[in-house]
């Protein structure tokens, strides 16, 4: 698959098609909703070992440990821009085609109020491909708007806090060992 590195510094496309997204979303669709738990203003569904993610996932996670779970977002609801307050880089996979926008701004500021912030800013979407992985900047500022279907992510919690994995870092060691390959 050819390597795309456009808005690097913001996220990246793991040149990969991913097996496990359609089980996962019915797996997701078939939970309760006492099965689902606050995480980070989203709801999430943690990951079962026995759901079968795909393998590459095992050499990642020898080398960098993590907890693996869907965050799902309702219709018609935004999460604001934010910089993630532990993970220093993410690894999502949308797993159902919904009208979504996710967002980056580099440069963005907030304002101590409306009329004394930045109230607007110029930004990057991550225009989400399916059955597709990407590594994400989290600590650039982002945003998540979501329209009329709710919406399921793939996302991983690294044990690794942000001062001890970075994006950057994550990436080079993505592209030396292209864990997916194996
Ligand atoms: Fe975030």
């Amino acid at each position: 698959m050819e390597i795309v590195m456009g808005n690097v510094d913001l996220y990246w496309e793991i040149p990969y098609v991913s097996e496990n997204a359609k089980l996962l979303y019915a797996r997701a669709i078939a939970s309760p909703e006492n099965a689902w738990v606050p995480y980070y203003n989203f709801k999430a569904l943690p990951i079962h070992e026995d759901w079968g993610l795909d393998s590459w996932w095992n050499n990642l996670y020898k080398v960098h440990p993590f907890r693996a779970g869907i965050v799902k977002l309702d219709p018609n609801v935004y999460y604001d821009w934010h910089i993630d307050t532990d993970r220093g880089v993410g690894v999502n996979l949308l797993l159902n085609p919904c009208k979504s926008y996710c967002l980056f701004n580099k440069d963005f500021k907030r304002g101590k109020s409306l009329d004394q912030g930045n109230v607007t800013g110029s930004f990057v979407e991550l225009q989400y491909k399916p059955n597709t992985y990407y590594l994400v900047n989290t600590q650039v500022a982002h945003t998540v708007y979501n329209f009329d279907t709710t919406r399921y992510l793939l996302t991983v919690d690294f044990e690794e806090y942000k001062d001890k994995l970075t994006y950057n870092q994550l990436l080079k060691e993505s592209l030396e060992a292209r864990w997916w390959e194996k």
